[in-house]
């Protein structure tokens, strides 16, 4: 995720800007600018790469005097990270600057408008919008013109805007993204993330979603979106930085976890458009989607299984066969692949070795390629024909979960869009369909809510020396990625096996106490999976079930019975995972393991 700093008192604001920005450096980012006000007139600096570039820049801020002053890391999403598209950007006239974290969902329809009134880009980015905006409704009051540019605005932000005819003020303004004001001695601020102010005050105040702030060394008032202050009372900061940085959670993986209906949404509903689905990256013509007679999924790991559970949904939809191959297998096989072959690539860094080389090999063969990827920039998003990025923010802690959801969230969409341009749905269904993805966040957000007896289902399983994990369809993939959630990081033996495989052979495992998680998810066939609870019940086994909320038979078969909201059975995975990453956590937790950093693993994998 972007992170947002703002400074106004009666000392330099470059130096503690370049500082706050150094202490959002965690995140992860790619690019990095400042906007200092001095004597009403704007500064800027900006640079892709790391924040240490932008200090040679500015000699620590020396070149940018100026008490009042915003400042921004990016992490890409719309547009390339290059020194154009990083933060801040400026009005055409030069009296407004605007930093903002999140994603602006009616960007485009805004841009035309804009362009059409004559206004200018420069950056390929959605936040240019919002400054020429503002600059459009000035009439003289700053506060106004930004009040009517955020009404403007759909999607979520958080904003910090400087004013050449108000040097000695900042504005900033939250929705749907975190922000909150730090209050100084003659000296006020604002930033995304509390880790940047802790070094200044741990006197704060947060702000709601739809308020406005103006920022004075002596004064913050805060406004709701009518214009009208709000009174707000200071707390007090206790987090050590290290709890700052994980936002008070205690590992960055139960924070991603967490963060997953945001992420999720912020994949899916920019590309929601008036009830239809938009892929403006995918530039395939109905015509040529028509000629694809089959569709390979290729990946590593996580990614791998994401495209596991994603064929179901692509197959069912599109009518088109699905082959997932594993990169690593697929580089040395001699696939039969040629023009006519749609390669989809997934992968959350963009820079998987194995993924590349089968993505290079199967371009040489004449496919074309769609990659989701997370990484703005990646060498997968720079190789592929078509990319379309996940936008899931950063991910810190090594083993993948917001990284998974967001990979299969965009397979759906596409599911239902190719199937959609291939003239295969009736409007009814595709209303129905879209208003099911629609859900998934707020599905997501209701398994944590369900689900407060996961800490303690772990402590009863945490003590195994293996786990098997079994499902069917759409429930076998959740169970893969589910096995593998375990082993990665709480080191125990974890197997994901297809339920109706168990008599050919695995059964013979099964004994007196032996773990099985089973899921029941998918409605389809949900119930032949209980057919297998009872056979590995009879056999000693101690079930933990996970199923759909409203399936009573479940709990007369398993020892123990996690419940999760129901979606189409085609889109449930991406449900069901969450209770098997938190199932992994909290064993992982009970067993003290190192959670962000498990052992002999690596985030990126760029060798073979
Ligand atoms: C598991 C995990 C890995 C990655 C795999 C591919 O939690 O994170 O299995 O999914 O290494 O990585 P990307 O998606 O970056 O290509």
């Amino acid at each position: 995720m972007c992170g947002i700093v703002g400074f106004v008192g009666t000392r330099n604001a470059a130096p503690i800007l370049l500082e706050g920005l150094k202490r959002l450096e965690y995140r992860g980012y790619d690019s990095a600018g400042i906007a200092v006000d001095h004597r009403g007139v704007i500064s800027i600096s900006k640079v892709s790469g790391r924040i240490e570039k932008l200090c040679e820049l500015t000699d620590g801020g020396k070149t940018m005097p100026g008490f009042a002053g915003i400042a921004h890391t990016r992490w890409a999403t719309h547009g390339a990270p290059t020194d154009v598209n990083a933060h801040p950007h400026m009005s055409c006239d030069g009296r407004f600057s605007v930093v903002h974290n999140g994603i602006i969902e009616n960007y485009m329809e805004l841009r035309d408008e804009l362009m059409g009134n004559g206004y200018l880009f420069r950056s390929q980015t959605d936040t240019e919008v919002i400054v020429h905006l503002i600059e459009m409704y000035y009439d003289g009051n700053f506060k106004a013109a930004v009040m009517k540019a955020t009404s403007r605005l759909e999607g979520s932000y958080a904003l910090g805007v400087l004013c050449s005819d108000e040097p000695g003020k900042i504005i900033a303004v939250k929705e749907a993204s975190p922000l909150i004001l730090g209050i100084g001695i003659g000296e006020n601020f604002f930033a995304s993330d509390v880790t940047a102010l802790v070094a200044y005050t741990r006197n704060v105040l947060y702000l709601n979603d739809g308020e406005l702030a103006e920022l004075t060394p002596e004064n913050i008032t805060v406004y709701d979106c009518t214009g009208t202050p709000v009174p707000k009372t200071a707390s007090r900061v206790t987090w050590d930085i290290e709890a700052a940085e994980k936002g008070g959670y205690e590992h960055f993986m139960l924070k991603e976890i967490m963060e997953q209906p945001r992420a999720v949404k912020a994949a899916l509903t920019p590309r929601i458009q008036e009830n239809r689905i938009c892929l403006d990256e995918f530039r395939m013509t109905p015509g040529e989607l028509r000629g694809i007679r089959k569709i390979v999924i290729t990946a590593c790991g996580s990614a791998y299984y994401a495209g596991c559970a994603g064929k179901y949904a692509i197959e069912k939809l599109c009518h088109i066969p699905v082959d997932v191959q594993l990169a690593s297998e697929l580089r040395y096989s001699e696939p039969q692949i040629d023009s006519s072959t749609l390669l989809i690539v997934l992968s959350q860094s963009g820079e998987t070795a194995d993924t590349i080389a089968a993505m290079k090999e199967c371009q040489s063969l004449g496919a074309k390629v769609l990659a989701i990827v997370n990484v703005v920039g990646s060498t997968i998003a720079k190789l592929a024909d078509y990319t379309l990025y996940m936008w899931a923010g950063p991910e810190i802690a090594v083993a993948t979960t917001k990284g998974y959801t967001t990979q299969l969230s965009i397979l759906y969409l596409f599911a239902v869009y190719a199937a959609e341009a291939l003239g295969l749905l009736s409007e009814k269904e595709y209303q129905r369909l879209i208003g099911e993805l629609q859900a998934l966040p707020q599905k997501i957000q209701q398994v944590f809510d369900m689900n407060g007896i996961l800490p303690r289902l772990a402590s009863k399983y945490n003590t195994a020396r293996s786990i098997f994990y079994i499902g069917r369809n759409t429930d076998y993939a959740a169970a893969l990625e589910g096995a593998l959630k375990m082993k990665e990081i709480s080191y125990l033996h974890a197997e994901a096996y297809a339920a109706g495989e168990l008599k050919h052979g695995t059964i013979a495992l099964i004994d007196e106490g032996q773990p099985v998680v089973a899921l029941c998810c998918n409605d389809r066939i949900a119930e032949k999976t209980m057919n297998n609870i009872l056979e590995v019940k009879a056999r000693g086994a101690q079930v933990l079930a996970l199923a759909v909320k409203g399936n009573r038979t479940v709990l007369t078969q398993a020892d123990d019975v996690i419940y999760i909201p129901g979606t189409d059975s085609l889109f449930q995975t991406v449900v069901e995972i969450i209770p098997l990453q938190l199932l992994a956590y909290y064993v992982a937790k009970e067993n003290g393991c190192d959670i962000d950093k498990p052992k002999n693993l690596a985030k990126a994998v760029t060798v073979e």
